[in-house]
């Protein structure tokens, strides 16, 4: 069976098509991703601006539905369903995909899944690798989210732990502005701390030990706070005249270094806790060349599977939507015809 997958929760108008390959090891091939980009709109701002973001999937998704599909050489008589990203994310977006998804899965006749996507996210990890040895902690992080995931059973997601104030990508994003490098952040951080110096600036590092009022079911000790190591950056920069170039890329360093310590450390703790088979880190920020780098090496000392997307699935996508749609609906799950989109949707929790 062939599945169309739509993503619009963000600044990428995305569809794809997903296939069962009927191997229980790895159950998805992905025939058509395709992803059309906002950065350039938003960049002339400093970052996403809503309501261009939605009027903007209204211009692209026609187009890029009927590129996903032709790519994949597959009609809509060829599908068996449709996926869509249902939350979290800015609701003009989202709005965009599910009225699109909902219409065009009357008109063919074909059943709709919901798809939360942060589940996409944890998806991408099986479409690129295969199915994960079991209990696996899942992080995922990127510009909205930062959140520790136990999967215990294929397509079962229990949140661990989450970030309290900023995403790790958001600090990312905030940090190259305030450093005047422009949008999006994660990847020029990415590329100018390689040159520079990562014990050159004394930034915090946060480590939290009381549970969240906010969520009182997490103990709390596994969560992210990434605002203060901002704010650090922030009066190190006001404290200086303009910063030389290579200044810039010792901050930069020294900001990525304490970003990946925290994220890994707490990713590692969580999996000797729940005594893990294998890790995976998914989302825009498993992208990081640090954070991929240092996964690896981790994960061979301490003889663990690590997993990681390519790069093409680690940002926003649809072929991850459409992937774990095809769980979904082999789970049974198949959405209304009022389907709403939901800006807040939770998993796991
Ligand atoms: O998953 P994604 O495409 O969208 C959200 O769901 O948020 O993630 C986008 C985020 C942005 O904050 C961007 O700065 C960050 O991922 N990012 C990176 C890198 N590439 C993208 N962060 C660190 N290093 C990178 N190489
Ligand atoms: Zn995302």
């Amino acid at each position: 069976m062939r599945i169309l997958g739509i993503e619009t929760s963000c600044d990428e108008t995305s569809a794809a098509v997903v296939e069962e390959t009927g191997e229980a090891a790895k159950p998805w091939a992905n025939r058509s991703n395709v992803i059309a980009s906002q950065v350039p709109i938003h960049r002339e701002w400093g970052g996403v601006v809503p309501e261009l973001a939605s009027r903007q999937h209204i211009r692209d998704i026609c187009g890029v539905v009927e590129r996903a599909l032709d790519e994949a050489q597959t009609a809509w008589s060829d599908l068996g369903a449709v996926a869509v990203t249902q939350g979290p994310g800015l609701v003009g977006s989202l709005l965009i995909g599910v009225a699109f998804a909902k219409a065009a899965a009357a008109a063919a006749r074909l059943p709709l899944v919901a798809v939360h996507h942060l589940a996409g996210h944890i998806e991408s990890l099986v479409l690129q690798n295969g199915e994960l040895p079991l209990p696996s902690v899942v992080l995922v992080v990127s510009g909205g989210h930062t959140s520790l995931y136990l999967v215990d059973e294929p397509g079962r997601y229990h949140l661990l732990s989450r970030t309290r104030d900023d995403a790790a990508g958001e600090a990312y994003d905030k940090v190259a502005k305030l450093l005047g490098l422009g949008y999006p952040g994660g990847p020029v951080i990415d590329r100018l701390a390689q040159t520079g110096n990562d014990r050159a600036v004394a930034l915090p590092t946060t480590r939290l030990t009381h549970a969240d009022r906010n969520a009182p079911e997490l103990k709390g000790d596994l969560d992210f706070s990434f605002s203060g190591l901002k704010t650090a950056v922030l009066r190190y920069v006001r404290g200086r005249p303009p910063l030389a170039q290579r200044e810039i890329a010792d901050v930069c360093a020294s900001f990525q270094r304490i970003v990946v310590t925290a994220l890994l450390d707490r990713l590692f703790d969580a999996a000797r806790r729940h005594q893990a088979k294998s890790i995976g880190i998914a989302g825009g920020v498993s992208a990081n060349s640090r954070l991929r780098a240092e996964l690896g090496g981790r994960g061979e000392r301490r003889e663990m599977p690590t997993f990681l997307p390519s790069l093409r699935l680690s940002t926003d996508n649809a072929a991850m939507i459409a992937a774990a749609g095809l769980r979904k609906f082999r789970g049974g799950s198949i959405a209304p015809a009022d389907l709403n989109a939901d800006a807040s949707l939770t998993l796991g929790r």
